[in-house]
């Protein structure tokens, strides 16, 4: 924890620009890549980490290009505590002011439960979860010193409905535990000048069920959707950027469902 006393309300000023970190950011089709361009879009400064620096550093040069913001590209394995360290450690040094922290790499699983076994269940588990712990406490670390932080993790409908779409057992477990996470930051890192949410999405128009979803597939979802259409991925990444702006520092522990009226709680 950080060792200097807390500062009173309000957080520091938000700084003109802002640095926002999207972890699985550099899937072609995904919500990842759609934040980080959303949130270039609103004058962030942006770091694309993901697996494979040359993905990354790909998008981070397309963001760059289209929205003239500073971006780095890094490759990094949210499991592994040191890489991520070094990820964060860059971006520190390297682009403006650290303040959002957008935790959206995750992995699905459509295993049964009675079929799961521990390494499918540590596979979902240690990318969903602890990579969004890794992440967000070396980030939140930074944002503590500052007095601002905004911290984002991406859960699903799935996790509120018990599965019923697509994944099942590991991967709900694991999408509950990022709740229940962003509560816990909430009360803990609130008097850091930080909040954190969750942003939990139905059903997305991305590769991650199993690939690109077909006409039939996305008729079938519909059935289960009142507004009429499957989602896009700037439905997820408009909230995304609301969250994360200068205006919603009063909104923390809070989840926001993106699910055209899928899972009505
Ligand atoms: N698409 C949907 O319908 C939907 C619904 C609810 C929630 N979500 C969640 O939204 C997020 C984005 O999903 P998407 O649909 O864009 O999927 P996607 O597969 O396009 O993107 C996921 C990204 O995470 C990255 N990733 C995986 N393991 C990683 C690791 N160990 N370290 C770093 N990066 C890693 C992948 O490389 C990929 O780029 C996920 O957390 C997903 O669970 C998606």
């Amino acid at each position: 924890m950080p060792s200097t006393v807390l500062t009173p309300y309000p957080a520091a000023d938000f700084p003109e620009q802002p640095t926002a970190i999207v972890t699985g950011a550099a899937s072609e089709r995904g919500i990842g890549r759609a934040t980080a361009h959303r949130l270039a879009r609103e004058g962030w400064a942006v770091a694309v980490v993901d697996l494979g620096q040359d993905a990354c550093e790909s998008v981070a040069a397309e963001v760059a290009r289209q929205h003239g913001v500073p971006t780095l590209g890094l490759g990094a394995d949210i499991r592994d505590e040191a890489q991520v360290r070094a990820a964060t450690d860059r971006i520190v040094a390297e682009l403006p002011q650290l303040v959002g922290l957008v935790n959206n790499a995750g992995v699905s699983s459509p295993v049964p439960f009675l079929e799961v076994t521990p390494q499918e269940w540590d596979r979902v588990v240690d990318v969903n979860l602890r990579g969004t712990f890794l992440m967000t406490q070396a980030a939140a670390r930074v944002m503590a010193d500052n007095r601002l932080g905004r911290i984002v993790n991406i859960s699903s409908a799935s996790a509120q409905r018990g599965g019923a779409v697509y994944s099942l057992a590991a991967y709900c477990a694991s999408k509950a535990g990022v709740i229940g996470l962003a509560k816990t930051l909430a009360r803990e890192l609130g008097p850091y000048g930080i909040t954190a949410n969750t942003v939990s999405p139905g059903s997305i128009d991305t590769d991650i069920m199993g690939g690109t979803l077909t006409d039939e597939r996305k008729e079938a979802l519909l059935r289960d959707i009142p507004v009429g259409r499957v989602g896009a991925v700037d439905d997820v990444a408009n909230v995304v950027s609301f969250l994360l702006g200068r205006e919603a520092g009063y909104v923390t522990g809070a989840t926001y469902d993106v699910n055209g009226g899928s899972h009505i709680a």
